[in-house]
């Protein structure tokens, strides 16, 4: 058969090896459970505006990946955020300045992705749930037991864990996969109709239950109506409060800000929680990507790389240069 590929997951791993394959001319199918593309560079609508729960910035410094910024930034969807950075150690908050170049998608993070996708063929709402071989090909069943297909190669472009599942056929890369443990975050907006009296428009959290905390105002090209905070739990504040319920680990954090910020705090006009249970690898991997390039069953992911948006977009492309070698 031509080659006909499909692609699950359309974070930014998956598009970025969508569009290389496409560039080269081959003929490609996403599929994502969710109802859009981004995966954790997804952003939440809210009555309180668009909110980046996942990342929140990133950095590029493969030579390959500052080039597709760029290329993004001369499109409009991304812009270079400078925010007022700060530390908080042991309680202690200070201006923690640097030089460090950080770029955001704009208006939203979720700019990217969409930019990234454009009127690439693809199914939304529909989560895959086995990746069957047949004869020569494969198939995809979803959790609505409908059969897609046949496509000449798969590539699996979703967290270690999600993409272990899909690995049955391949029993090389589901060992590969199953070594690569990920962690957790608890993300919690949280937003004030008057502007918190600080300066500070991003923080670097230690000795609390935060790890990070981010004012979505101070990014470019965001809407300024309330005041919206976005804050980041830790890792190991996130597993030891994995099943709070989201009231709850709103309060906690709530209270976690206040204690580390030097404002007064009013009550929030707004709250939302949201639980990434596959937040980011727990420890740092060299795969690139991982193929079976006799099968023709391939994975990506940021997971293969840094954990980063970087990484995952290098993961895409590695997945896409591995497969296009075999064809
Ligand atoms: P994902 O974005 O997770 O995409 C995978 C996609 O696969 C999803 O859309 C999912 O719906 C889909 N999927 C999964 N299983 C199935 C299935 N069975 N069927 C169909 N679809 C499926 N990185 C930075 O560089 N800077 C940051 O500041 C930063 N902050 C972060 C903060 C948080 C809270 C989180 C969660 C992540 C953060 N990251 C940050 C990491 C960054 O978001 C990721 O590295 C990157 O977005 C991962 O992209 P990906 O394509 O590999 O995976
Ligand atoms: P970066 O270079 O801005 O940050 C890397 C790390 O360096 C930071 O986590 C922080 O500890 C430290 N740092 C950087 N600048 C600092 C400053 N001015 N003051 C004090 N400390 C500073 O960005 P990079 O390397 O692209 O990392 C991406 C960010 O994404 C990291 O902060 C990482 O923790 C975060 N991330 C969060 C995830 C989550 O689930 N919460 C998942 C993946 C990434």
């Amino acid at each position: 058969m031509t080659a006909m590929i499909a692609i699950i997951g359309t974070g930014i791993a998956g598009l970025s090896a969508a569009q290389a394959l496409h560039a080269a001319g081959l003929n490609i199918q996403l599929f994502d459970k969710s109802r859009g593309s981004g995966g954790r560079m997804s952003s939440r609508r809210s009555e309180a505006g668009a909110l980046d729960l996942g990342a929140q910035y990133f950095t590029a410094r493969d030579r390959r990946f500052v080039a597709a910024v760029q290329h993004w930034q001369n499109l409009g969807c991304v812009a270079e955020w400078n925010p007022q950075l700060y530390n908080a150690h042991a309680g202690q908050l200070s201006p923690s300045p640097d030089e460090q170049t950080r770029w955001v998608g704009t208006p939203r993070m979720s700019s990217i992705t969409r930019q990234m996708l454009g009127d690439l063929p693809v199914k939304f709402s529909c989560r895959i749930t086995e990746v069957l071989r047949e004869d020569r090909h494969w198939r995809l069943q979803d959790d609505q037991g409908e059969q897609h297909g046949p496509f000449s190669h798969v590539i699996i472009a979703a967290p270690a864990p999600q993409a272990s599942a899909l690995l049955a056929a391949a029993p090389k890369l589901a060992n590969a996969v199953a070594g690569v443990k990920m962690d957790p975050t608890w993300a919690v907006a949280l937003g004030f109709d008057s502007p918190l009296a600080t300066p500070l428009e991003g923080c670097f959290v230690k000795d609390s239950p935060l790890d990070w905390l981010a004012r979505n105002r101070s990014k470019p090209g965001r809407e300024h109506g309330v005041d919206t905070w976005v804050l980041h739990a830790t890792s190991a504040w996130t597993k030891e409060h994995l099943d709070l319920p989201k009231e709850a680990v709103i309060e906690q954090l709530h209270g976690a800000f206040a204690e580390l910020i030097n404002c007064a705090m009013p009550e929030p006009s707004f709250t939302l929680a949201h639980r990434w249970l596959f937040a980011r690898p727990a420890s740092a991997h060299q795969l690139g990507a991982l193929a079976d390039a006799d099968l023709g069953l391939y994975a990506c992911g940021d997971w293969c790389l840094s954990g980063r948006v970087e990484g995952a977009w290098l993961s895409g492309q590695d997945v896409a240069r591995r497969l296009l070698e075999h064809l």
